[in-house]
Formats: structure tokens, C-alpha cells, sequence
């Protein structure tokens, strides 16, 4: 586990393309296993901060996922009462990690009304997606790397707007970090990562199956909604969600499912991180752009996130059931990711 206060590492991602480093920032090293850790730290702080959070507090929350883990981890270490509302039959699984941490799981179905039934509880509401509290992920990544693109799926958008609101802030005019792929280090020669010959990280967002974020970026439409749920955990929205900042996003890049998940079993054979289906979504999109950028003839670094790894994920995204039952093939996919594999050096 991370020492209290490291960076979460990045690796080495191998590409087929001279001058152009890819970087996956694992996210998983987090003491909870998920991106997630931070998004629980930011809001914890911030109702606190604003007193709505005191002593004794129950803290409350409507999720399924990651999010349930770390806030319970958080919770715990504050002392206070934590009860999750997760949508569905109960399930063990999900339960156990949650109750481990002293924190209370109760399942509502149909799905959409954990939020209500979460409102119903005597206690503070966190509510992760209308008060979506942007984190630490950029202070921390930018100190480590200066990249020309940085490659994230959004949830409740809070990650990309992060991610924006630091590179829109932090333009330099002299710190250039890309080039050509003749000289990396020129700073000319490269429309992404460069202004002026100084620098400014783009920042992508990855978007999977029937989410309204790709749709309604594109149409600038804000209240775009597919009505559809995202089968990649984590991310993908029915609808645009509160916290995510269009303003503060450079790209949108849709990403189809079966994509998604053949790109996080690639992720899995190189690092052997159990990834979930986010980090595939982000690495596929991540691709798109190494891709881009030789044709260019650009050079520079990309940077993906891995949003979380868990043994659970072993029976989905990494199981050729599993994704049989969902309708997805993803034999063109793996074609494509073996040979761009072949053709990478390390
Ligand atoms: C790779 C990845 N990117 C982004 C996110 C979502 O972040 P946010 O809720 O801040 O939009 C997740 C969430 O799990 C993720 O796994």
C-alpha cells in the first residue's frame, strides 16, 4: 500500500510510436483501490469545513460502487456513523467491503431511488454527483509529469473539471515538455501540449456506451440525456451531471464497450492490475490520441488514469463469459490491441 502522503506511481505503457510516451497513473494504489479515495477525502472536507459534518454526524450516501468503500474508510477514521444506500438485491460482496469498515449497506430497488430512500436517513447526505467536489488528483499528477494530454472517464465529472481547472490555470510560457519527434525536448512543432512555445496539458474525457456526456459535448446540449445506464463501472452517465465542466474539457472521445474492455485485459497482461472497465475506456481513448500524435509527427507524453483494480473484476470485464452474455465481441479489438502490441518496444 502507498506511504501516507506519496504519489500513486506511474508506469511505463508501451506504444508503438517513436518520441511519445504513454504513462498510466494507477489510481488503484490508493488505500481503498479506487480513484475514489480522493473524491471521499474532498467531500468529506468540504462538509466539515461547512459545519454540516460535526461529531456524531451519520454520514450518508447513495452508490454501488468504489465510492462506498473509501467514503466508509474515511467514516471510519473520523469516528463517525457511515450508511450506504446501493441500489439492487443485496449483495455480499458489495456489502462486506463496506461492513468491514464499520459502515451500514441498505438495498432499495428499483435502482433509481437510492437517491430518495439516502435523503430519508437522519444524517448528512454527501450526494457524490450534485455536490461533486473536485480533488488533489491534479496538484499531484502535475508535480509528477508535465504531459501534453491527460486521458480520464468521467463519473460525476469532478476528475476532468480537476484536471481543467488546474491546466487552464497553469499555461507557462516556459516550460516546454514537447516537441517533434525529432527533438522531444524543441517545444515547437506541436499543436497539442504547446502554446507559444510554452505549455498547457489537454485534457480528454473517455466516454463509453450510451452515456450523455460525448452526445451532449458535442451538441452543446446540457441537458442531453441517453436515459440509458453505462456498462463500464464507474463512469458514463445517463445524463450530464452537475459536476462535470464542459468548459474546463478539451475533447470528449467516445469509446465503445467491447473497446473498453479489451484495453483493460491489455492493461491487465502488462501490468497484472485487475482493472475495471474505466481504465480501458481511458487507455482505448488514450490510444486515439498516441495515434494522433503520429501522424502529426508530434512528440510528448499522454497521460491515462487507472481508476481502480479489484479481484471482483476478474468475473466481468476480464471473463469471456461475461462479456458473451453482455453481447460483446471483442475479437476485432484484441486483433488490434495484439498487434499493436507486436509492433511495441518497452
Ligand atoms: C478511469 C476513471 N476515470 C474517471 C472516473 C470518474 O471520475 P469522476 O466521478 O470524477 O468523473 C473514474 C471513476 O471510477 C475512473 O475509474
Amino acid at each position: 500500500m502507498l506511504a501516507a502522503g506519496s504519489p500513486t506511481p506511474l508506469i511505463d505503457f508501451p506504444v508503438p510510436v517513436p518520441g511519445v510516451r504513454l504513462l498510466l497513473k494507477d489510481e488503484s494504489a490508493q488505500p481503498t483501490g479506487s480513484l475514489r479515495h480522493r473524491h471521499a477525502r474532498a467531500l468529506f472536507r468540504r462538509a466539515i469545513l461547512d459545519g454540516l459534518v460535526t461529531e456524531g454526524t451519520t454520514v450518508v450516501e447513495a452508490t454501488g460502487g468504489n465510492a462506498a468503500v473509501a467514503q466508509a474508510w474515511f467514516a471510519r477514521r473520523l469516528g463517525l456513523p457511515y450508511t450506504v444506500v446501493m441500489p439492487g438485491e443485496r449483495s455480499e460482496a458489495r456489502a462486506r467491503a463496506v461492513e468491514a469498515l464499520g459502515g451500514e449497506c441498505r438495498f432499495v430497488t428499483p435502482p433509481p431511488a437510492i437517491y430518495d430512500a439516502a435523503r430519508e436517513i437522519d444524517g448528512h447526505f454527501l450526494d457524490q454527483f450534485g455536490r461533486a467536489a473536485e480533488h488533489d488528483l491534479a496538484d499531484e499528477l502535475f508535480g509528477q509529469v508535465r504531459p501534453h494530454w491527460v486521458v480520464t472517464g468521467a463519473g460525476t465529472g469532478a476528475t476532468s473539471a480537476t484536471l481543467g481547472r488546474w491546466s487552464q490555470s497553469h499555461r507557462t510560457a516556459d516550460t516546454p515538455t514537447s516537441g517533434t519527434a525529432d527533438d522531444p525536448a524543441s517545444g515547437d512543432g506541436s499543436p497539442s501540449g504547446t502554446e507559444g512555445g510554452g505549455w498547457r496539458c489537454r485534457v480528454a474525457v473517455a466516454d463509453p456506451d450510451n452515456s450523455a456526456y460525448f452526445p451532449g459535448w458535442t451538441l452543446d446540449t446540457p441537458d442531453y440525456a441517453t436515459g440509458m445506464p453505462s456498462r463500464i463501472e464507474g463512469i458514463g452517465r445517463p445524463r450530464i451531471e452537475p459536476g462535470f465542466r464542459a468548459d474546463l474539457v478539451d475533447l470528449v472521445v467516445p469509446v465503445p464497450d467491447a473497446a473498453s474492455v479489451a484495453a483493460a485485459r491489455h492493461i491487465r497482461e502488462i501490468t497484472g492490475l485487475p482493472v475495471g472497465g474505466s481504465s480501458g475506456t481511458a487507455l482505448w481513448a488514450a490510444l486515439e490520441l498516441v495515434e494522433r500524435m503520429r501522424a502529426r509527427g508530434e512528440a510528448g507524453t499522454v497521460v491515462s488514469l487507472i481508476g481502480d483494480a479489484a479481484d471482483r473484476h476478474l468475473a466481468t470485464y476480464h471473463d469471456d463469459g461475461w462479456t458473451a452474455g453482455k453481447g460483446l465481441d471483442i475479437g476485432q479489438v484484441r486483433q488490434y490491441v495484439d498487434e499493436l502490441r507486436r509492433r511495441s518496444v518497452v
